[in-house]
């Protein structure tokens, strides 16, 4: 045996021994590469004869080869080898449940404003709109609470520091939360008038409101839903007619209802709405839903409506409490404690 051809053969018994990919790889940078034995003899052919050339060449050509395939080869058994490894390591499980990204809801108080809103609308009301963050004029003044009257003290106002800013005595406007709903009433019309529409108004406002308030029926803040109609003939009896039918839609059954004298600055007469509640044990017990009335003349002179021509009606609801009735909840704060186990079910 020629000595390139013992070299050979020891290149390709230790190709053959190689074990792992990097011994492989090292093995071939000694004889193929740059510096590679096998590389080195090639480079020194240029200094033989010609005739010796030809055969060392030959001969180290097919070492070259040889050498090639069998590192081609033994790189392929290791590679297989080793993703046999990790197949055999790596388990998938095709049957494990996969992976929830969860499932939102609507609050069942949103759920429960769409509902008022989709009904009324139904009945042809304009959802309005109004700022939570409201002036004395707007949310008292206008309507027809005038200032240091005792029905302000009904209303645990937040009110904010004044910024001075708008206030017609130099005194600074106070700003406050809104107490309820209300205020957009006076917004409504006042837009209406100004912008020279006569004729019917009807509109439903929906929105959070807030009081200094806290217990199992009042948190800080709460939702209403304000509902507003004038007309040349508004009636008390279309009032009643028209809550008496927004109960049936919203509960789906009918119930006895019993309008209560009461007292709102904004309106006269005023009623509070209580509706007959049937209990768990059977008995009935009167629950108290809502505040209405005719609007006050004063209100509709302070929007520059003419109270001797139009008449209208007005009422206010707690949108919790008819979530609460609807959905047999006890505790009004369960619906902002964000509990999921409490909210899920109604998702
Ligand atoms: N704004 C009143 C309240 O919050 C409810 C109400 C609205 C009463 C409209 C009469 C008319 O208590």
């Amino acid at each position: 045996m020629s000595e390139i051809e013992t070299a050979t053969a020891q290149a390709l018994a230790d190709i053959e021994a190689a074990t792992a990919p990097d011994a492989l790889e090292a093995l071939r940078v000694a004889l193929l590469g740059k510096s590679g034995s096998i590389t080195a003899r090639l480079k020194a052919l240029g200094q033989l004869e010609p005739d010796a050339r030809k055969q060392a060449g030959a001969e180290i050509n097919r070492a070259r080869d040889a050498i090639g395939t069998a590192l081609a080869a033994r790189k392929a058994t290791l590679e297989a080898q080793v993703l046999d490894a990790r197949l055999g390591a790596e388990r998938i499980d095709v049957t494990l449940p996969g992976r929830d990204a969860g499932h939102g809801g609507v609050h069942p108080v949103s759920r429960t404003l769409e509902r008022i809103a989709d009904i009324f609308g139904r009945l042809g009301y304009d959802l309005a709109d109004g700022p939570e963050i409201e002036d004395d004029w707007h949310n008292f003044e206008a309507l027809n609470f005038p200032p240091h009257h005792p029905a302000r003290a009904m209303h645990d106002t937040f009110y904010m520091a004044s910024d001075g800013r708008g206030s017609s005595d130099g005194s600074g406007v106070a700003r406050l939360l809104r107490t309820h709903t209300s205020g957009v009433q006076v917004r409504y019309m006042a837009e209406h008038v100004a912008s020279g529409q006569g004729g019917p108004l009807r509109m439903i406002a929906l929105g959070k409101v807030y009081r200094s308030d806290s217990d199992q029926t009042h948190t800080p803040m709460f939702h209403q839903c304000e509902g507003l109609l004038v007309d040349e003939h508004a009636s008390f009896a279309d009032l009643k007619g028209t809550l008496a039918e927004f109960v049936r839609a919203f509960f789906e059954r009918d119930f006895e209802m019993r309008f209560r004298p009461s007292y709102f600055p904004f309106t006269e007469p005023s009623a509070e709405v209580d509706i007959a509640w049937q209990q768990a044990d059977g008995s009935t017990r009167w629950l108290e839903v809502l505040g209405c009335g005719m609007v006050h003349p004063n209100v509709l002179k302070n929007v520059g409506i003419d109270p001797e021509r139009y008449t209208g009606f007005a009422f206010g609801m707690g949108v919790e409490r008819f979530a609460m009735l609807r959905y047999g909840v006890d505790d009004l704060r369960a619906f902002f404690d964000n509990d999921v186990r409490f909210l899920r079910q109604f998702a």
